[in-house]
């Protein structure tokens, strides 16, 4: 067989975090290697999606460019995914000028196939910023519930759905001016057309129990035209003189990066056609990994275009989508800074690659959401990855090297059997994209072997009866070296190949019911595959990686260090954020978390109420009475429903205790900070 195998492409505006890994990347790695393995045609590509309105705002807010930021983040994407073991054959870009070229063909394909049609309609125009603004970049006060906050899409306190409309005092997120109406043109795809032939295809192919209500659901309401072109600057413009500073939506043109992505790498092998075997054979599987949120536009929209296209396009296989992982219990987001980066962890945390992978394998949002906790990260290596599978392998590998480098393999019947069906099993699972149920696979055979090895106890043995107990466990070992491949290939099953002096065997001969190999030799003293994960380990791990707690959001962007190094700040925007000392008045725990403490604070108005993330560094009772620096006009912010009028300003120690920062002596309550 041959497969296609695509990771949604991630927005080159931020890092990676392990919730991207866990929903798609990691399953599309793991996926392509054990295909590679069973002797399938793998090509599996990726790239950075560079357009969108939400690469404008955050180049908008720090005063910089779209090129910019795509040019800080397309590499360090890149390098997190291949540092992180994803076998991507090759990473692309969606501002290459041939994917711009594709896209622009595959408008105009539409347009003359009369899949187009043109709309005029009113549009919010930010008069200040001279741009249209998206719903979301509208706030105002809910209708519904008061909040001062809600987004023009969706009211973040109570929930409702929104149109901007519906918002009182609606104001620009960008310039906090009023927003005004302006018509605008633009092209929707016709998918109302395109239903009939869309439900043809959704009936023939067979889609994951998570996915398969979503799409059902958007049928059943039946599909309306989409505009796909936008009043932006950043983008693909749109290849029409009437349509001048305007660009294809992103979500028309980035799934056709999978195609020009395609090409791209046929043009890097000096074979231009070679992309043709992956899109337009129809024996080729297209299978693509994708998170949630993504279904629509992978089962709908994107099909959609490639049947109005009429060029015999391929249509997905397959679109295996992952739900969400959460962080400690709350929505990973990497504005609020509640997330573990991808980069940071590879920086902390650079022998323990394969333990991330091994994590986030078994806690994988496959059919439900995840949550993903320090404390469990911590017990799935040390009671199962290190307890089951490498105990099992550095017992077998030290006894046997004990007795000597050479040894003959002998059959043990339970165990070959059980490899046998591990190996199927495993397969079997990992077919039907059940990454963590595979994975339990591999740890009930270590454990079998290990209840063996016990029963047996070689080390309470002669030497000669030692050495056959243990030549029964040679074929397992030999067969490990590639079970674990496709979820540890970055150190621990290469290690433990290297102890064997084996390389990797194709997947049938691990169902093969013979003994893998005769003659063993080994390479060496083994060290065990993976040391243990102290408390120490652990606590600095988390200091270095998680923020003590969720930062308030603001409406201006994050303060991550991208950021710093993208972005001076003028002395005019400094000047925006009042400063003050403030007296802590009173202080409490928020119920049903650990992290926050509700504050009173005096300022030369009267008193406030902050929320501050800092339980875990101070006691309530150590604070009251106590300066502290106020950042006295950020926008009031809701923070488990208790509304926070600004922030306390803490240092942070490289161990990530949070440290009050209050003044030399004693100053009357709302002194300003200058
Ligand atoms: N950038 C999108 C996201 O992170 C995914 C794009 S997938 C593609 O949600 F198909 F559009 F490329
Ligand atoms: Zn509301």
């Amino acid at each position: 067989m041959r497969y296609l195998i695509t990771a949604a492409l991630p927005y080159a505006n931020g890092p990676l975090h392990i919730g991207h890994l866990a929903g798609a990347y990691l399953p599309a790695d793991i996926y392509a290697r054990y295909l590679r393995l069973c002797g399938h045609e793998v090509l599996f590509i990726c790239g950075s999606d560079e357009h969108g309105v939400a690469i404008t705002l955050r180049a908008w807010q720090e005063n910089t460019s779209p090129q910019a930021i795509i040019d800080h983040y397309h590499p360090l994407l890149e390098a997190s995914l291949r540092e992180m073991g994803i076998s991507v054959d090759f990473y692309g870009r969606t501002s290459d000028p041939l994917h711009h070229r594709l896209a622009q063909r595959f408008f105009l394909r539409l347009l003359e196939q009369g899949w187009l049609e043109k709309r005029t309609v009113e549009q919010f125009w930010d008069a200040q910023a001279g741009v249209f603004l998206p719903d979301r970049y509208i706030v105002g006060t809910c209708p519904h519930c008061g909040y001062t906050e809600a987004y023009g899409d969706q009211c973040e306190k109570c929930g409702a759905l929104l149109t901007p409309t519906d918002l009182l005092n609606p104001r620009s997120r960008l310039t906090q001016s009023l927003p005004q109406k302006r018509p605008s043109t633009q092209y929707y795809l016709r998918l109302d057309a395109l239903q009939p032939q869309l439900e043809a295809y959704i009936q023939e192919r067979q889609w994951k129990p998570n996915v398969e209500p979503v799409i059902q659901n958007w049928l059943r309401a039946g599909l309306a035209s989409r505009p796909i072109t936008r009043d932006l600057n950043w983008g693909i413009p749109v290849p029409l003189p009437e349509m001048a500073g305007k660009v294809l939506y992103v979500w028309f043109e980035a799934p056709l990066g999978y195609l020009s992505i395609t090409q791209k790498w046929a043009e890097a092998q000096g074979d231009p056609k070679a992309w043709e075997l992956f899109w337009k054979d129809p024996s080729t599987a297209i299978v693509h990994f994708i998170g949630k949120d993504n279904i629509v536009f992978h089962t709908l929209i994107f099909p959609a275009v490639l049947i109005a296209a009429a060029e015999g396009y391929t249509l997905p296989t397959a679109v295996p989508a992952h739900e969400f992982l959460t962080l400690e219990g709350q929505k990973i987001s990497t504005s609020r800074r509640w997330t573990i980066d991808v980069d940071a962890y590879l920086r902390h945390a650079p022998h323990r690659i394969d333990e991330l992978r091994f994590v986030l394998t078994a806690l994988m949002p496959q059919t439900r959401d995840r949550d993903f906790t320090w404390e469990e990260y911590a017990t799935r290596i040390n009671n199962e990855l290190l307890a089951t599978l490498s105990n099992l392998i550095h017992r077998v590998l030290t006894l046997l090297w004990r007795l000597g480098p050479e040894h003959a393999a002998v059959t043990f019947m339970p165990l070959l059997e059980a490899r046998v069906e591990a190996a199927r099993t495993v397969g079997r699972r990992l077919e039907a994209y059940d990454f963590s149920g595979a994975l339990e696979a591999l740890l009930a055979l270590a454990q079998k072997a290990n209840k063996h090895l016990t029963e047996a106890a070689p080390w309470h043995q002669k030497e000669a009866e030692a050495r056959l107990t243990l030549a029964g466990f040679i074929d397992l070992l030999a067969a490990l070296g590639t079970l674990l491949e496709p979820f540890m290939p970055v150190r621990i099953a290469p290690t433990l190949r290297r102890y064997l002096n084996l390389s990797l065997f194709p997947w049938s001969e691990l169902e093969r019911p013979e003994l893998l190999i005769r003659q063993l030799r080994l390479s060496g003293p083994p060290q065990p595959l993976v040391p243990k994960l102290t408390a120490t380990e652990l606590a600095q791990l988390r200091a270095q990686l998680l923020p003590a707690a969720p930062s308030e959001p603001t409406a201006k962007a994050p303060s991550t260090k991208p950021q710093e190094s993208l972005q001076k700040l003028s002395m005019e925007d400094f000047r925006k954020v009042q400063l003050k000392v403030v007296t802590i008045q009173a202080a409490e725990p928020i119920a049903g978390t650990d992290r926050l403490l509700r504050l009173l604070i005096q300022a030369e108005d009267g008193l406030h109420t902050v929320v501050s993330g800092i339980a875990q560094h101070y006691k309530p009772e150590e604070l009251i009475g106590k300066q502290a620096v106020w950042v006295a006009n950020l926008a009031p912010r809701a923070l488990r429903g208790v509304v926070s009028e600004g922030m306390l300003l803490f240092a942070e120690t490289p161990q990530g205790q949070l440290v009050r920062i209050s003044p030399d002596i004693p100053v009357p309550p709302g002194s300003p900070v200058k």
